[in-house]
């Protein structure tokens, strides 16, 4: 099979596609025929050599990807929930070696859901990563109930669409920030409110929140306790709740916590039922063929995709 290969760290050409061959099964794992993969931040990042890059390469070769959305051609022994023909998607693997940029992906099945007939491949794969951390985040982490007040950064990005939809259809407030030509699209994801962060200083303007989701780490963390009533919770995907952070939200009551995603079938099937009741969805900016990886890697590192970038498999 094709799959795309990182011998070594650094550029998007780093990324080559060669020919191995396809993985084999753990009782526990499905063969997963690959029709679209999606592209996070993480994966140009461990691309670089940071993030995940020391984890993957303990198991060369090294395989980039963890969101697909693709078709059940085999399963293993102990597998009982699906069988060949199902369509299914999921994160594989998150936090450890997905090795999603492949035609073939063994894939535990407890990583996996039933991908809804209405929604096309594209469209699932991108809900798996991104929407799962919007999921993880908002309703275990910050358990978020009806007619609260949610403050999403980036709510234009992939994480941020999912996470203002997740927040509505739990019935909160929810305000995201966003560069003004993304105002409109905030609008038809939810959004009750829309900051230009280039015009205002978040904290500036937005006080009383229960929940902050925060993807950009640093200080944007720090200066977000300011907009949050005593009580509350933020969370940042980006590691920005630093002890100084901590101690800071702790004299306010403020839970001030750092969250990385996992895979999780039982998440992903949440996510499929909203998917599937058209609830929830996908907003694919851009669709690359698998020949183009770099390029798809390209406008993952531009930090101005507006929802989520997709490669597809044919
Ligand atoms: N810990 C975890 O489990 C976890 C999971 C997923 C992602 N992450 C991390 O979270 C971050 C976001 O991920 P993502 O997939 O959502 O990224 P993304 O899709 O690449 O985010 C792009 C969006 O970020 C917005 N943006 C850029 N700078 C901004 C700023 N200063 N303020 C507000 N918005 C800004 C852009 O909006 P405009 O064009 O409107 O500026 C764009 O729509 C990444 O660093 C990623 O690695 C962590």
């Amino acid at each position: 099979m094709k799959a795309y290969l990182l011998e070594k760290p650094g550029a998007p050409e780093n990324l080559q596609l060669g020919k191995i061959e396809k993985p084999a099964l753990q009782k526990n794992e499905v063969l997963v025929k690959v029709r679209a993969i999606s592209i996070n931040p993480v994966d140009a990042k461990t691309r670089e050599g940071k993030s995940l890059y020391n984890t993957l390469k303990e198991t060369p070769p090294v395989i980039l990807g963890w969101d697909i959305s693709g078709e059940v051609v085999a399963v293993g022994e102990a597998v009982s929930f699906f069988q060949p023909g199902d369509e299914v998607f999921g994160m594989v693997n998150f936090p450890g070696h997905g090795r999603a940029y492949a035609e073939y992906v063994a894939a535990p099945e407890a990583h996996l859901a039933h991908k809804p007939a209405n929604v096309p491949h594209h469209e699932a794969a991108a809900a798996t990563l991104a929407a799962l951390t919007a999921w993880q985040v908002l309703v275990h982490e910050a358990k978020i109930q009806p007619g609260q007040h949610v403050l999403i950064h980036a709510a234009a990005g992939g994480v941020g669409h999912f996470a203002v939809q997740i927040a509505k259809y739990f019935k909160a407030t929810v305000i995201g920030t966003a560069s003004s030509e993304n105002h409109d699209f905030l609008r038809n994801m939810g959004a009750d409110e829309q900051i230009d962060y280039h015009d205002f200083n978040v904290e500036d303007v937005v006080m009383d929140m229960d929940i902050v989701l925060d993807s950009l780490g640093e200080e944007n963390t720090r200066r977000s306790l300011k907009t949050l009533k005593d009580g509350g919770k933020i969370i940042s995907i980006l590691g920005g709740a630093k002890e100084e952070v901590q101690a800071l939200a702790k004299k306010r009551n403020i839970e001030a916590k750092n969250y990385l995603v996992h895979s999780s079938g039982e998440d992903q099937a949440k996510i499929a039922d909203l998917l599937g009741q058209g609830l929830l969805q996908s907003h694919v900016s851009h669709v690359y063929d698998f020949s183009e990886m770099a390029k798809a890697h390209e406008q993952v590192e531009t930090h101005k995709t507006r929802g989520k970038v997709v490669v597809t498999v044919s």
